[in-house]
């Protein structure tokens, strides 16, 4: 059906008329590259925070939802209790938070409860249902600007107020949240909350020194945040340059953590949760935990992530050992080589980035999926349509992540999807690119 002739019947309806947050700068940036990546399917794109396909041939549903069923049958459950518990409605907190739970104190040092955990559908909702929960009218959220388009997104979606405080890379600044603190209060708000993901944070790559964790765990208690840590990148740096993360920092009950398996395995799961073990005053009883609060938003959202998809996720799990560590070792490693040869290309071809001449200058994060590198141009969509079209070489414009003014020049480049060859040959097409843009010098 010619699409244009719906117009003519039923409701009119004008995007004015919908929820801003549907076509919001960021929405709009997001669909543009869903597009483009279409449009050029032979473009070698380091557009999307993709994981690596071929890791999907390891994954077998039946065998893994085997595996778990029997892991708890051998636990106690009758076969008939398991068969509800795969199929049927489940509890909004999640039917493998004991594995989580687990895993987080074996592979993190953090020591929590199964019932602070809830399994959530990806860590999108995690963010989603820890916005809705902490959140009442007149609540301000703090986050890094640039910042992952998701959070952002979902704060614009249940009408949260979003303060942006600089991120040069080192994490959010905390003398700027010291002020917008400040700001919030004069005009009558509460900054409630500041977003941040510790390790290679998408899209800037940066990461938080220890120092710099425990300084924002102070900075949080003096300014009474509560701190959201986002950290799905953490596993992909090298064993021996892990750092802790923020939770299990945290002495003070400040940190609501929230993970993902989306790539540590795979996102197609849709299985995430988040770690709330704070407790929660009520008029109306003893007091429950902040877990429980963030499951009760699931009533008005998923009512339960699939549990089916949750017991893959078990199965896997149980399948590597109960560690989420031995679960990403192998994409881990995969991330760290093509990041190598990524890295090693643009230096042999644009020479090394802080030379003062540069004609493109980028950062070398050690790790995550992303590497920021800046153009001698605005990196806009125009731009792009340009590089996939001539070049056959696609990225991510770096403009739509930030909430302020910034990024104007910078784009992201994502190898996590692509093969060596893939990697050598995109940055062979970026070098035809960057050598074509107005004012070159070499
Ligand atoms: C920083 C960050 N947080 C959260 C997510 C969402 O992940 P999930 O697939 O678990 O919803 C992503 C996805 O790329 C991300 O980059």
């Amino acid at each position: 059906m010619d699409e244009t002739a719906t117009l003519t019947s039923g409701a009119r309806l004008h995007v004015d008329d919908l929820h801003r947050s549907v076509s919001s700068r960021q929405v709009a940036a997001m669909t543009f590259l869903n597009e483009i990546v279409a449009e050029f399917p032979a473009a070698i794109s380091f557009a999307p925070g993709a994981p690596y396909e071929p890791f999907f041939a390891d994954i077998e549903v039946g065998p893994l939802l085997d595996t778990f069923a029997a892991a708890r049958r051998a636990a106690g459950l009758s076969p008939e209790t398991v068969r509800r518990h795969l199929f049927q409605y489940g509890p909004s907190k999640g039917i493998i938070n004991d594995l989580v739970a687990a895993a987080l104190r074996a592979d993190e040092a953090m020591d929590v409860q199964p019932d602070a955990i809830v399994m959530t559908v990806g860590c999108q909702e995690a963010l989603f249902l820890t916005l809705l929960t902490l959140h009442p009218p007149g609540s301000v959220l703090a986050v890094p600007d640039p910042s992952y388009v998701g959070v952002t997104a979902a704060a614009d979606a249940l009408n949260i107020p979003v303060h942006p405080v600089p991120d040069d890379g080192a994490g959010p600044d905390l003398v700027a949240l010291r002020a917008a603190a400040a700001r919030e209060r004069t005009a009558g708000r509460r900054l409630r909350a500041l977003y941040v993901s510790p390790d290679f944070a998408n899209p800037s790559g940066s990461r938080l020194t220890l120092a710099a964790r425990h300084r924002l765990l102070e900075t949080a208690a003096d300014l009474d945040l509560i701190v959201i840590e986002d950290n799905p990148y953490a596993f992909t740096a090298a064993a021996d340059d892990r750092l802790p993360s923020l939770k299990s920092l945290d002495r003070e009950g400040r940190v609501v953590h929230t993970g993902t398996f989306s790539k540590v395995a795979v996102p197609g799961a849709r299985v995430g949760y988040v770690v709330a073990d704070q407790w929660v005053e009520s008029r109306l009883g003893p007091p429950v935990r902040l877990a429980a609060m963030i499951a009760a938003g699931k009533n008005a959202v998923t009512l339960n992530t699939s549990p089916l998809a949750q017991a893959v996720i078990g199965g896997l799990l149980i399948e590597h050992g109960g560690s989420l560590a031995a679960l990403g070792r192998h994409k881990a490693e995969q991330l760290r080589s093509n990041r190598a040869v990524l890295l090693e290309r643009l230096v042999h071809h644009f020479g090394e980035p802080d030379r003062p001449d540069a004609r493109v200058r980028w950062q070398a994060p050690e790790g995550g999926y992303f590497v920021q590198m800046e153009l001698p141009v605005e990196a806009d969509d125009a731009l792009l349509r340009y590089s996939a079209e001539t070049f056959g070489v696609l990225w991510t414009p770096m403009r739509g992540f930030y909430l302020g003014a910034g990024g104007e020049r910078r784009i992201r480049l994502s190898c996590s999807a692509l093969e060596h060859t893939e990697i050598v040959d995109g940055a062979a097409r970026l070098v035809g690119f960057v050598g074509a843009l107005p004012g070159n010098r070499r």
